[in-house]
C-alpha cells in the first residue's frame, strides 16, 4: 500500500470513505466540549495547511493529523492547559496578529484495520515537516494517551510515568511519540472539559445514572461526575503534553 499526502481539503471526500476512517477511536462525548464549538470552526477554516490526509493507491484516506499555530515561549509555566486552551490561544493569536511559532498537534487517527504500521507516526512526521516549512520551530501535542480509559481512577501525573522494561511509556500513543524524539513535558489533567444534562450523558454512555456522584465510563479516561440538583454531568479529560525535539 503506497500512502499520498494531502490537505484534508484538496478535494471532497466520498462520505464512505470519511466514515471507515471515523468509524472507531472517540467516543460520542468526545464533541461535548463547549469552548471548542464556538473555536473549532475557525480554527479549520484558518488552519487548513496544517490538516493533512494519508491516502492509498486507490485514494482511500488511512489517516489523518491535525495541528494549530500557537506562540509559545517555551517555558513549561506558559503552556497552554490543554487542547481546548491551545485551540483558543491559536485562534485569538490569529484575531490579534501574533505570530506563531509553535506547531501543536491535536489530533490524529488511523483507519481501524490499519492500526499499529506506523501510519500515525508518518501523519505525525508529515505535520512536522508542514510546521518547519511555515517556519513553526516547535512543535509539542496533548497527547490523548489511549491506554488511560483503562485506567480512569489512576491520576494522570501518575499514568504518564509508567514505563515498559524497555523505558518506553506503558501507553502506546505516548510510545509512538517517543519514537519521534518526543519527551514529556507536563500532564495536563484538565484538557478539556466536556458537559452535558444527565439524560444527554446517559444517551452518549449507555448508562444510567440513578444517583449523584463520580461513575466509569466506557471509553472515559477520567470519571464523570453527575449532579441531579443541577442535572449536569462534567467530565474532564487528561492529557499528556509532550514536545518533539
Ligand atoms: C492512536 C493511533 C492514531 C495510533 O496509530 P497507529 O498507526 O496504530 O500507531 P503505531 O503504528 O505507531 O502504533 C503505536 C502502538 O500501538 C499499538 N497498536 C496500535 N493499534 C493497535 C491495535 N489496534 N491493537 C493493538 N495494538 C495497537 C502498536 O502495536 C504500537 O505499539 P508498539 O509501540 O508496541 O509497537 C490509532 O490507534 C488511532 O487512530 N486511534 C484512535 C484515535 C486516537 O485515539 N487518536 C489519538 C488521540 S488524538
Amino acid at each position: 500500500m503506497i500512502t499520498k499526502l494531502e490537505r484534508t481539503d484538496a478535494r471532497t471526500r466520498p462520505d464512505e470513505h470519511l466514515r471507515e476512517l471515523f468509524s472507531e477511536g472517540f467516543p460520542e462525548f468526545i464533541t461535548a466540549d463547549h469552548v471548542v464549538k464556538d473555536y473549532i470552526g475557525r480554527a479549520r477554516e484558518w488552519f487548513a495547511d496544517l490538516n493533512l490526509m494519508l491516502i492509498d493507491d486507490h485514494e482511500i484516506p488511512v489517516a489523518s493529523g491535525w495541528g494549530v499555530p500557537i506562540h509559545w515561549d517555551g517555558l513549561p509555566e506558559t503552556l497552554p492547559t490543554g487542547y481546548t486552551q491551545a485551540l483558543v490561544r491559536a485562534v485569538e493569536g490569529r484575531e490579534q496578529e501574533v505570530e506563531a511559532n509553535t506547531l501543536v498537534i491535536c489530533g490524529a487517527i488511523v483507519t481501524p484495520s490499519l492500526k499499529g504500521r506506523g501510519l500515525a507516526g508518518e501523519t505525525l512526521k508529515a505535520l512536522r515537516r508542514t510546521a518547519g516549512n511555515t517556519g513553526l520551530e516547535q512543535v509539542i501535542a496533548p497527547v490523548r494517551p489511549t491506554m488511560k480509559a483503562q485506567y480512569p481512577l489512576t491520576p494522570i501525573e501518575t499514568f504518564m510515568r509508567w514505563t515498559r522494561e524497555d523505558g518506553l511509556a506503558l501507553d502506546p500513543w505516548i510510545r509512538t511519540h517517543q519514537r519521534l524524539g518526543a519527551r514529556i513535558l507536563a500532564a495536563a489533567p484538565a484538557s478539556q472539559t466536556m458537559t452535558g444534562t444527565v439524560a444527554e450523558w446517559e444517551r452518549w454512555t449507555g448508562m444510567v445514572f440513578p444517583e449523584a456522584g463520580d461513575y466509569v465510563i466506557p471509553d472515559g479516561l477520567s470519571l464523570l461526575r453527575i449532579s441531579h440538583s443541577t442535572d449536569e454531568g462534567i467530565y474532564q479529560e487528561p492529557n499528556v503534553w509532550m514536545r518533539h525535539n
